[in-house]
């Protein structure tokens, strides 16, 4: 039944010959992209594998998510930099659901109240955070609902020895949106560099759609002997002289916000480290009610027209300690940064990272261990027409599809400290 729903979807959007078989090799069509290969299975944890140069990663159907990703250090030990669980089988068990490297849709972020206009009419979506007495179920919508897209099984679609691509099928009415959404993600890697594509199409009604990416990064790969935070990493955001304002449940208020040089959100003016105003009382609240440290939607001012692959990265993120460096390149306008604080220990690490004995701390994310970063688009654009972000956010049968592309590129700096690290402030 499945596999019958998604052929006859695969096959009304695309120009892929067959549905897949593994251990088959096929050619087709994605969206405007050709894919080849030889369909391989997973391995034992329920993982498929991809290699570029200099880099290697593993991806699961699971909310078509990112698993390890590995990298060499400037001392030359493999570093698994990404968050995730060690079997795939894990990730719809686990209670936390910590929407480890996946993709939310169909609306990333929050919605406002669950629900939003269209053409004049009203939709009331599921909530899934902030429960009340009143409102046992929430009163805001988190990254697509209780079943967001980053909760369900995609379908492999290709899988090559440098990339892989995953399709979901988003029925009429599921959690409340209007119309079916098809969508493709792409994930490649090349020389150093992991790219990503996702496409998606609003196929039978006008719909909101707004992807991401949400992947936990340490680039130390909890292997720091010195910390299992993420609070020393630097991060730099040239074009992010602007965020957009939240009330204290994260919901924006409507407000464009300036990051002064200097300030607790600046980023803009020069690398910081994460951690450098922790110490500071105003972050406390920074990020949700109580919330110490971030969890901020940036805004990408760049100069139009400009090539987003040639601009210059929206993000830099580096640890010092293993010399790695993140540059993030994106067509995305906004870039969501969450400093981990809701992280408490419970979840453990991967095999892959870690001390493995070297000091005895405990095997698990600790408050602040990770660092998530989101291209996106303005988060709850579809709740502020003044923002103007109709064109990139509400998409119908017969447009242009949703499209998001990014390019994450890895590189060894092996600068001794970060810039600006610590302060008294
Ligand atoms: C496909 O290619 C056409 C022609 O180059 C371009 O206009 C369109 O934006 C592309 N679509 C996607 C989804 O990349
Ligand atoms: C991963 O979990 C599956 C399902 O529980 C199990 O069959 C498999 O053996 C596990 N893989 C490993 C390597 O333990
Ligand atoms: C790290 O270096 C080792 C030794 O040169 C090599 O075998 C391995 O493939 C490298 N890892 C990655 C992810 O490139
Ligand atoms: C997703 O697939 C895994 C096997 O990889 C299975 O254990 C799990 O039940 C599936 N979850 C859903 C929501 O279909
Ligand atoms: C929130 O949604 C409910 C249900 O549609 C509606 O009755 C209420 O007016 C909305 N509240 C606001 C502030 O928009
Ligand atoms: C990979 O990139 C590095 C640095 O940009 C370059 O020196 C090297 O030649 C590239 N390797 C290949 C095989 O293209
Ligand atoms: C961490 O490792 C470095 C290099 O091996 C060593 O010099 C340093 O003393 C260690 N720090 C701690 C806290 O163990
Ligand atoms: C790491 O950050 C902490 C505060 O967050 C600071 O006290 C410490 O000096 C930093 N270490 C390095 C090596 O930058
Ligand atoms: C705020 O957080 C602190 C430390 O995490 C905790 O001790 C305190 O009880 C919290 N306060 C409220 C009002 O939730
Ligand atoms: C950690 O957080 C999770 C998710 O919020 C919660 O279920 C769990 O009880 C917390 N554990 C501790 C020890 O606070
Ligand atoms: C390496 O990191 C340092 C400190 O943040 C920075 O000043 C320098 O520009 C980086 N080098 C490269 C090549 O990106
Ligand atoms: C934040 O930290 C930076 C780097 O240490 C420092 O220059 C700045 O004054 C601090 N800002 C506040 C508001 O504490």
């Amino acid at each position: 039944m499945h596999t019958a729903v998604f052929a006859i979807a695969l096959w009304a959007t695309s120009a892929l010959a067959r549905p897949q078989v593994p251990g088959e090799s096929f050619t087709g069509t994605v969206g405007n992209d050709t894919v080849a290969g030889i369909s391989s299975g997973p391995d034992a944890n329920g993982k498929y594998e991809i290699c570029g140069i200099g880099i290697r990663a593993n991806f699961i159907a699971y909310g078509a998510s990112i698993s390890n990703l590995f990298l060499n250090d400037t001392s030359g030990i493999e570093r698994d930099v990404v968050g995730g669980f060690d079997n795939a089988s894990y990730y719809g068990v686990d209670r936390q659901h910590p929407h480890f490297g996946g993709v939310p849709g169909r609306y990333a972020n929050r919605i406002k109240n669950s629900s939003f206009v269209i053409d004049g009419e009203t939709f009331n979506i599921l909530p899934n955070e902030n429960p009340t007495p009143d409102h046992p179920h929430g009163i805001d919508t988190l990254h697509g609902g209780p079943d967001g897209w980053d909760w369900r099984n995609w379908t492999l679609v290709a899988h090559t020895h440098n990339s892989i691509t995953f399709s979901l099928t988003d029925p009429d009415g599921d959690q409340g949106f209007p119309g079916e959404v098809v969508s493709y993600v792409t994930y490649t890697l090349g020389n150093m560099t992991w790219d990503l594509r996702m496409v998606a199409i609003a196929t039978t009604k006008v719909t909101p759609i707004m992807l991401s990416s949400h992947t936990y990064w340490n680039l130390d790969g909890y292997a720091n002997n010195e910390t299992g935070t993420a609070l020393n990493h630097s991060l730099w955001l040239p074009y992010a002289g602007q965020r957009i304002g939240t009330d204290p449940i994260l919901i924006p208020t409507g407000d464009i916000l300036a990051n002064q040089p200097g300030s607790l959100n600046d980023f803009y003016s020069a690398p910081k480290q994460i951690g450098a105003n922790f110490s500071n009382p105003d972050l406390v609240g920074n990020c949700g009610f109580n919330c110490t440290g971030y969890d901020t939607a940036y805004v990408n001012n760049r100069q139009a027209p400009y090539d987003w692959r040639e601009e210059g990265p929206v993000a830099r993120l580096r640890s010092a300690w293993s010399g790695i460096q993140l540059d993030v390149f994106s067509d995305q306008d906004a870039f969501q940064v969450y400093s981990c604080g809701g992280q408490n220990g419970s979840m453990a690490l991967k095999s892959t990272q870690g001390l493995h004995g070297v000091a005895d701390r405990p095997r698990t994310i600790q408050q602040y261990g990770c660092v998530v970063m989101e291209v996106e688009d303005y988060i709850d654009g579809i709740n502020q027409p003044e923002w103007g972000r109709d064109k990139k956010q509400i998409f119908g049968p017969g447009d242009e599809p949703f499209l998001l592309q990014a390019s994450y590129k890895f590189s060894l700096n092996d600068t001794a400290v970060g810039l600006l690290g610590f302060g008294s402030g």
